[in-house]
Parts: C-alpha cells; sequence; structure tokens
C-alpha cells in the first residue's frame, strides 16, 4: 500500500489551485438523473468519492463519460430505481441519490447508508422530509423501499436540524414535485447554493438557497444543462493550514473567498496576514502560530467541522493554548490519536478539545483515520522535524486529488510511493 512521506519544515511558497468542491459535485451528480437528455457538468474533482457517484448513475442505466474534470451524463437509458449495498456502502452519502430516484421513478430501493469513520451517520431527517413530500418509505431489513405512486406533492418540510444533505435531498425530491415545498430551517452551506443554481439551470424554480428558508415550486420535467462546480472550499482551508504551519507564502487560486468567510479570521487572529482578490486569497505566515483561542463548530456560516482536524493540526505547533468544540459529529476528534503519536499536546472530554501547542511536531509512521483526519496528518507532517508517512491513503483519496503533486508544487518535500521494502 502506497504512502505519502514528508520531510516536514520546508516554508511552503508559490501559487496553488484549488479544485472543484466534493461536497458539491455528489449531490449535482446525483441530481443529473432528474435530467431529460444529457448534462455536462465542469470542474469535477478526480476523486474516489466522484467515482463512486459515477458508479451509480451507470448502475441506474446513465451514460456518463469523463474528460479531465468535465463529467457528462446523458440519462435516456435510465432503467433501474435500485442503488445495491455494494455501491452504497462504498460511499454513505449516496443518500443523496433516494430523492433523486424517486422523484424520475416514483420509486426507490436503496440499502441503509452504514455509518462511517465519524460515527453513526442518521438519516432520519432524510426520511422525514420526504415522508412529507408524500414518498411511502419502508425502512425494514437494512433496506428502504419507497414508492409514490401518484409522484410527490410540494409541502412545509421543517428540518429539525439543518442538515446538509437532508435538503439536498429535500430540494432535489421537490424540484419535481407537483406544488409548492418550504424548506424550514434549511442547510445555508454553499454547495446548497451551488445545487440550486443548478437546477435552476435545469428548469428548477427554487428560491431562497443559502437561507434558512428554500422555497420550491415544482416542475413537470427538468431538462439536461451545463454547469461549473463551485470551489472546494475546504481544500483551500487546507492550503491556508499548511502555509500556516510552515510559515509560508501561498497564493491559493480559484476559491470563492466569502465562503471561507468563517475561517479567514481564524488564521488572521493566530497572525496570518490574509488577502483576498476575487478569486484568490493569499496567506503569509508567521514564524510561529500564536493561539488559535476557541474554535466552535457550527453549520454554515459557522465554522465548518470539516476544517476543523485540519486546524487543531495548525494548532498543534502554535503557541499557548487552543480550544476546539466540535457541535456536528459525535466522533470527529479520532485524528487527535494520530497526532499524539507526533508530539502534540490534546486532551479531549467529549465534544472538547484542548490543545497546548508546542515547540515542534516529530515525523513518525501515522495512518489516516477519516478524510479530514488525513489531512490533517499531511498538515502535522508539513511541520514536523524529520519524515512523517502517512497510510490510508484511500481515506484521503476521497476529498483531495493529486495532493503530493500539488504541495510538490509549492515548494513541500512529499513523495507517493510504497513504503521501501
Ligand atoms: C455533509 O454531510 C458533508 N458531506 C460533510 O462533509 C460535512 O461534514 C457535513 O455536511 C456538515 O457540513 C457531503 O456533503 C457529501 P449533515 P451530511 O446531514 O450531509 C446529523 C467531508 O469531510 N443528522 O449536515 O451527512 C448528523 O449525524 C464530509 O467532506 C441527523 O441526525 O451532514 C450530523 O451529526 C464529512 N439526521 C449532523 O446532523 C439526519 O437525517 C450534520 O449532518 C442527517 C444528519
Amino acid at each position: 500500500m502506497e504512502k505519502l512521506f514528508i520531510n516536514g519544515s520546508v516554508p511552503l511558497k508559490g501559487e496553488i489551485t484549488v479544485n472543484g468542491a466534493k461536497n458539491s459535485s455528489l449531490p449535482i451528480l446525483a441530481c443529473a438523473l432528474l435530467c431529460e437528455g444529457t448534462t455536462c457538468i465542469h470542474n469535477c474533482p478526480e476523486l474516489s468519492d466522484v467515482d463512486a457517484t459515477v458508479k451509480i448513475l451507470t448502475h441506474l442505466g446513465c451514460r456518463v463519460s469523463r474528460e479531465g474534470s468535465d463529467i457528462t451524463v446523458c440519462t435516456d437509458g435510465c432503467c433501474r430505481c435500485d442503488v445495491p449495498d455494494s455501491l452504497m456502502s462504498e460511499m454513505r452519502s449516496s443518500i443523496v441519490f433516494l430523492g433523486a430516484i424517486l422523484a424520475r421513478c416514483r420509486s426507490a430501493r436503496l440499502s441503509f447508508p452504514g455509518g462511517c469513520e465519524l460515527g453513526p451517520r442518521p438519516i432520519d431527517l432524510h426520511l422525514a422530509a420526504l415522508r412529507r413530500l408524500g414518498a411511502q418509505i419502508d425502512e425494514t431489513g437494512g433496506t428502504l423501499d419507497c414508492k409514490c405512486d401518484r409522484g410527490l406533492c410540494g409541502n412545509t418540510v421543517t428540518l429539525s436540524f439543518p442538515s446538509v444533505g437532508a435538503t439536498e435531498n429535500t430540494m432535489i425530491a421537490a424540484a419535481a414535485a407537483s406544488g409548492r415545498t418550504v424548506i424550514q430551517n434549511a442547510a445555508r452551506e454553499p454547495e446548497i447554493c451551488d445545487l440550486a443554481d443548478f437546477l435552476n439551470k435545469a428548469g428548477a424554480q427554487i428560491y431562497g438557497s443559502g437561507e434558512s428558508t428554500i422555497i420550491i415550486d415544482g416542475v413537470p420535467k427538468l431538462h439536461g444543462c451545463e454547469h461549473t462546480v463551485i470551489p472546494d472550499r475546504i481544500e483551500a482551508a487546507t492550503f491556508m493550514a499548511a502555509s500556516a504551519v510552515t510559515g509560508g507564502d501561498l497564493i491559493i487560486r480559484d476559491v470563492v473567498p466569502r465562503h471561507l468567510q468563517p475561517v479567514i479570521p481564524v488564521f488572521e487572529q493566530a497572525g496570518c496576514d490574509i488577502k483576498c482578490l476575487q478569486n484568490i486569497i493569499t496567506v503569509k505566515s508567521p514564524a510561529r502560530l500564536g493561539p488559535f483561542k476557541c474554535i466552535r463548530t457550527l453549520p454554515y456560516p459557522g465554522f465548518p467541522t470539516d476544517a476543523q482536524a485540519i486546524v487543531m493540526a495548525a494548532s498543534t505547533v502554535a503557541q499557548g493554548t487552543s480550544i476546539f468544540i466540535e457541535n456536528i459529529f459525535d466522533s470527529r476528534y479520532k485524528h487527535t490519536h494520530e497526532l499524539r503519536r507526533m508530539g502534540a499536546e490534546i486532551k479531549t472530554e467529549g465534544r472538547m478539545a484542548v490543545v497546548q501547542g508546542v515547540d515542534h511536531l516529530t515525523g513518525t509512521g501515522v495512518t489516516a483515520t477519516d478524510l479530514r483526519g488525513g489531512a490533517a496528518l499531511v498538515v502535522a507532517g508539513l511541520c514536523a522535524h524529520g519524515q512523517t508517512a502517512i497510510g490510508g491513503l484511500n481515506l484521503l483519496d476521497r476529498g483531495y486529488a493529486h495532493l503530493a503533486r500539488r504541495l510538490r508544487g509549492v515548494g513541500a518535500d512529499i513523495e507517493r510511493r510504497a513504503p521501501d521494502a
């Protein structure tokens, strides 16, 4: 199995470009199922999660082709409404197909998506929302048997938590339902707006995305269209942390600075000089970071849970004490065990983690515990003394394409290879 080998303490300098957003590509690709004819989606990142989504579209009978970051989906041959366990278990967020399949086929059969490295990943909000739109859902035996013989009907859906996935599933299902759907307490993430933009290009009538109340007036059908996925704000945050921990001076291209508003002040508070110009963010970093004080993860526009591990890695070598409170997932501190093995001083208690900055980390063999935990280990390896060898790259490949090559492009001493025999 390949590993990432990083010799740390090299200040990163130069320009690095952010890829399209994984968490936008996945729901938009699923939603393409609802569009008649051919849809072309640009700026799709080369990730294993995107590959898993393409596999499901192909299984359902769509013709999917890929050229670089462009993915074309033709739904003329769509003939199935089931997603087998083998495909569902590859990626738990495949649940976002439920709304699209149900809306197109009036029935859907998916296996229950399991938990993942972040703990149990319930879908009760998804199912309650789809039931409000008229879906009959039988959850016995680990399989979701869903149908809506007379099609879905618009309704008011109030989410008890602004779940990203449940908001996406409801938007997609409601787009082709009859009548008006109002989603209250909707998620406000940029990826929700991107999905709404895509759906409106396909003929949907969606208003208010990005706010807590979204209105969807269902239309009889959606047509193929072209769309370019927004940049990945979490990948951008990862590069910001990489600059911050190495005393670097990075120009990060193809970003939407507005999407990083919850993250930028955190790095400024720790001593980074950050400038935003149109689709560029520059990050000039001090020789040593100040404390990150207190970071609470919250739904957007709060600090993103996906950046928690990444920023925590940076805080391990900052001055003073940094505090993290993880409010979104029950089990999102697994990366702390690996960071401690590199010399980090981290104490966790329930949702809280307290990090006491140390002078430096020491490279050693570590293993990614989940996607963003793996990214945290890369950030830690970039500033550690000596060599860090990171395993579990299958988890990292879910969310970062060609990471070693791209970081080498800004001066990192990093390579991806099989361990020496
Ligand atoms: C999306 O997951 C992202 N994934 C996650 O990114 C991200 O961490 C998360 O949103 C929060 O921003 C994709 O977009 C593919 P949620 P999602 O539904 O939709 C609970 C990454 O690293 N909940 O907003 O699954 C849930 O257990 C990934 O790129 C219910 O209780 O997140 C969690 O505690 C990781 N019932 C909280 O809500 C439900 O029916 C947030 O979940 C649904 C969710």
